[in-house]
């Protein structure tokens, strides 16, 4: 397959790479970070040092993957995030910072790549959002509103290009042990590697799965916890971080 994967520098994205590649398909990797982007390089992967923040600059490198005649069977939109907001300050630049990383970054992403994806085989469009959109958690107004933005922003997606024969998935993962999550300050129930997160993403994108959650153990309480009254959860949630 040709892949491309976006966040691929670190975390979930760079475990994601590094197993595809392994298992011998063609990958495009795109991040920020030089000394990262360099050592995928080694590997023999193509890589392109992008901040998908920058509209202009990043439609105008997709666009030249399309004049080159590149076709893409797989694209997993996974760059993003995470800062948390405290009260008593209510800081709506972190709100605005968080949804430029997520949910603008996604969009744009998903502009460059379509119309290289309309040119693979049995072609898959995937993103990555997170559990954290199931239901409202403490101080993650910011982070949980991008990534429900970025879940309806698919689920749309994936209605609009059904036709065209082009799946839509999204990832939502728990707590994954990445650089991103070893900044919580927090208890991180049920968090998994990324060696693990890897494997069961790549599997839920073989079967071309609509949603991939994991670990299940913990969406399946999120998602029950999702069908409660919003005062009950409210009133549950105090208990639990006090
Ligand atoms: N870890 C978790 O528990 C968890 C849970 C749920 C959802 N997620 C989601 O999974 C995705 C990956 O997270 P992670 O934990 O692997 O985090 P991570 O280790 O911090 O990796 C984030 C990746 O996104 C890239 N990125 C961020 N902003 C970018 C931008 N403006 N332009 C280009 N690349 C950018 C980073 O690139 P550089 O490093 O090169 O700047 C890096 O490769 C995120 O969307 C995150 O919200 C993570």
């Amino acid at each position: 397959m040709r892949i491309l994967i976006t966040g691929a520098t670190s975390g979930i994205g760079r475990a994601l790479s590094l197993d595809y590649h392994r298992q011998g398909h063609e990958l495009w990797a795109v991040g920020r970070n030089r000394a990262a982007l360099a050592e995928l390089e080694s590997r023999g992967i193509h890589v392109c040092r992008l901040d998908l923040r920058q509209r202009e600059e990043s439609l105008a490198w997709f666009s030249r993957l399309h004049d080159q005649g590149l076709g893409l069977d797989l694209a997993i939109l996974n760059a993003g995030t995470c800062e948390y907001l405290d009260l008593p300050v209510f800081d709506s630049a972190l709100v605005s910072r968080v949804m430029r990383a997520n949910l603008d970054s996604m969009a744009v992403s998903i502009e460059g790549v379509l119309p290289l994806l309309r040119r693979g085989t049995r072609p898959q469009l995937v993103g990555v959002g997170s559990s954290a959109a199931y239901l409202p958690l403490p101080r993650a107004e910011a982070y949980g509103a991008s990534k429900a933005a970025v879940a309806y922003l698919l689920e749309s997606l994936r209605l609009d290009l059904y036709r065209e024969g082009i799946a839509v998935s999204l990832v939502c993962p728990g707590f994954v042990q990445t650089p991103l999550t070893d900044r919580n300050d927090f208890p991180m129930p049920c968090r998994v590697s990324t060696a693990r997160a890897s494997r069961i993403i790549r599997r839920g994108i073989g079967r071309r799965q609509a949603e991939i959650h994991f670990p299940w153990r913990f969406t399946l309480l999120l998602k029950l916890g999702a069908l409660l009254p919003g005062g009950w959860w409210c009133r549950l949630a105090q208990r639990m971080i006090s």
